[in-house]
């Protein structure tokens, strides 16, 4: 089992039980399909096949939708748990088809559906064994564009790199390329946390060390300082 599956399904339970998880996990999801309908329009904008182009512009629409479901169950479940509605869709982009090159590029979307597509089956999984009947309709739905964008991705790639073997090969750089960029994005998080357990332990550290100096070398009363005073 992939860890994206294990991870997944460990975590179920904890993300999709509390209103506020949900809300949180499904406003990021559509922050995620929006980001991705940009890319996909630089695409269409950007690759010199009008076929490709074709295709990329229909991907950038699917996101689009799925970016309006995610949002829009997010406000609803907000609304029925009189919880704060969740904020707009405003995404940065990082000009992925310009910086990586189209074979690169499709072989980080495709890498990417594919992961999308385990983990959203198993919140499928896990919507229908606890009767959670709408989230399941709505990953059924947007799960059935995320396989056709699987699949297409990765014929392009296999036509564009030459090869079955070259297109494996170009998915398992996008695999790495895609680790090392959220090691560094979660660089901060990491730091901000090695950072509160440090100080935590210096201060139980302190806490000991200072009683036991204490007791070894105890301070000298100011009496038992007058003698070196006057020297
Ligand atoms: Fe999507
Ligand atoms: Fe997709």
């Amino acid at each position: 089992m992939r860890l994206t599956v294990w991870t997944a399904r460990v975590l179920n339970p904890i993300v999709w039980r509390r209103r506020r998880g949900v809300v949180r996990k499904l406003h990021q999801f559509a922050l995620a399909e929006r980001a991705s309908m940009v890319d996909m329009r630089q695409a269409a904008r950007l690759t010199p096949s009008p076929e490709r182009a074709a295709a990329y512009l229909r991907h950038a629409d699917d996101e689009a939708r799925h970016a309006h479901m995610f949002l829009r169950r997010a406000q609803e479940v907000a609304r029925t748990s009189s919880l704060p509605a969740p904020g707009a869709l405003r995404v940065d982009t990082e000009h992925l088809f310009d910086t990586l090159g189209e074979v690169a590029f499709l072989a980080f979307v495709h890498y990417g559906e594919a992961r999308a597509r385990r983990q959203f089956e198993t919140y499928q999984d896990w919507f229908l064994a606890n009767g959670r009947d709408k989230d399941h309709a709505l990953f059924d739905a947007v799960l059935a564009d995320e396989r056709r964008h699987e699949r297409y991705t990765y014929a392009f790639l296999c036509e564009l790199s030459g090869s079955e073997a070259a297109a494996k090969a170009a998915v398992r750089r996008a695999f790495w390329w895609e680790a090392k960029r959220r090691w560094l994005r979660s660089g901060r998080t990491v730091a901000t946390a090695i950072y509160f357990v440090c100080s935590w332990l210096l201060y139980v550290v302190l806490l000991v060390w200072v009683p036991v100096i204490r007791l070894a070398r105890p301070a000298l009363r100011r009496w038992q300082q007058r003698p070196n005073a006057l020297t």
